[in-house]
């Protein structure tokens, strides 16, 4: 049983950053729609954040002591918004164990916990949830467990980062660099001061795990899934990709394999430029689900931001409060080393780019089709193959300097 008081749900938030502002603004701001359509009055009580400074509109309602919220048992829902696996960790399951709901944008957390996390709230009948966690205000995680849940999912592919989507799109679009896109992205306020999260894959590689968790029903770690960023992207590949009529995006990928298990990795690709996902273009994000009632459908949208990952946090916290003597059913099953396949051993197409001549890669016997650009110096060959596994593909290269390989999606 969780905590209503007179008919009112009190919210506590922790962390007072981009999103925890944008929490804090839009449950006020729209706060007689929302009491309206939860039918009951949400009200933010707390708001814990690390600084001494307590100033403005919310003045009266900071607090830096957790063990404040912890013991209050009026707090019926806590939003942490304080992101990794530290401090987070400790107060979401002190939370849940006090009987509160949880709501987190906090995709490392949930990629590397969640399993554990929404047992905790099962055990102790709250709440966890975590909409915000993939594609920011895309709404993904609810319609993939509820909407698409009479069918059988093979795949998730998704581009999942904004940062690097904008970058790519500025050397699609612009001709700039990577180095060039990135310095942009951060004149923008779109990249972080350190890039590394963003641009080595990891933050898609977090929002691939919890949408193959869901989909699939096993957790799947972060470990488990191959991830390569974008900085090896040169204008060389861009070019190249256009004279194939195709675009190199950053896309996270979960394929259930013939034998139930999951390939799920993050890499670039070359995909056809008509494809509904070549179209995601700047800062947008967008998820295709391939299901075997529904087969493709595909959830767009800005994939962060304060006010649109505001949006899919407070929508959380709207549901939790609607089942605040109850709790909302979202769990999957356990990890382990037999939920997942390696890419490895799967045949892919692929999109290399080497030094070496025509000569020399008809000799590798890789049935390959040639590519050109203009301007290519004479030691470069580029082309795309038949699908075959990278370990053979390394193979046939033996001997021959590489530069690219990226996969090709069909
Ligand atoms: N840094 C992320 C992006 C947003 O660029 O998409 C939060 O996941």
């Amino acid at each position: 049983m969780q905590n209503e008081v007179n008919g009112m749900v009190n919210i506590a938030i922790l962390g007072f950053g981009t999103v925890g502002s944008g929490v804090a603004e839009v449950l006020t701001k729209n706060s007689g729609l929302i009491d309206g359509r939860v039918n009951n009055q949400v009200r933010l009580k707390y708001i814990m954040r690390a600084r001494d400074i307590f100033e403005g509109p919310y003045k009266d309602l900071f607090v830096k002591d957790f063990s404040t919220i912890e013991h209050d048992p009026e707090v019926g829902i806590v939003v942490e918004t304080i992101g990794g696996v530290g401090a987070a960790l400790d107060y979401t399951t002190r939370a849940l164990k006090a009987g509160k709901s949880v709501v987190t944008a906090n995709k490392e957390l949930v990629a590397t916990h969640g399993y554990e996390l929404l047992q905790l709230a099962k055990e102790h009948g709250v709440s966890y949830l975590f909409e915000a966690s993939v594609g920011g205000g895309i709404p993904i995680l609810r319609p993939l467990n509820a909407c698409l849940a009479a069918n059988e999912v093979d795949q998730v592919t998704g581009i999942l980062n904004g940062t690097t989507n904008y970058i790519l799109t500025r050397m699609i679009k612009a001709g700039l660099t990577f180095e060039q896109a990135l310095k942009e992205a951060q004149d923008k306020g779109y990249a972080e001061k350190d890039p590394t999260a963003d641009v080595e894959g990891h933050d898609a590689c977090r929002k691939i795990c919890i949408l193959a968790s869901i989909a699939f029903g096993r957790h799947v770690y972060p470990r488990q899934v191959p991830t390569e960023g974008i900085t090896g992207v040169t204008l060389a590949d861009v070019a190249y990709a256009e004279s194939c009529n195709r675009k190199i995006k950053l896309l996270g990928r979960a394929v259930k394999e013939l034998d139930g298990k999951i390939c799920a990795y993050v890499a670039p690709h070359l995909i056809d430029a008509e494809a509904p996902l070549a179209g995601v273009e700047d800062v947008f994000n967008a998820i295709m689900v391939k299901g075997d009632a529904i087969g493709d459908v595909m959830f767009y949208g800005r994939g962060a931001g304060k006010l649109p990952t505001a949006s899919a946090v407070v929508a959380d916290v709207m549901d939790a409060a609607r089942h605040i003597r109850s709790r909302k059913r979202v769990e999957w099953g356990p990890g382990g080393e037999d939920v997942t396949v390696s890419p490895e051993g799967v045949p892919f197409r692929w999109y290399v780019r080497c030094a070496g001549t025509a000569e020399k890669v008809r000799a590798a016997g890789l049935d390959a089709a040639l590519l050109s650009r203009p301007g290519a110096p004479a030691d470069e060959v580029a082309f795309l193959t038949r699908a075959m596994p990278r370990g053979e593909l390394m193979s046939a290269l033996s001997g021959m300097e590489l530069g690219s390989l990226f996969r090709v999606l069909e």
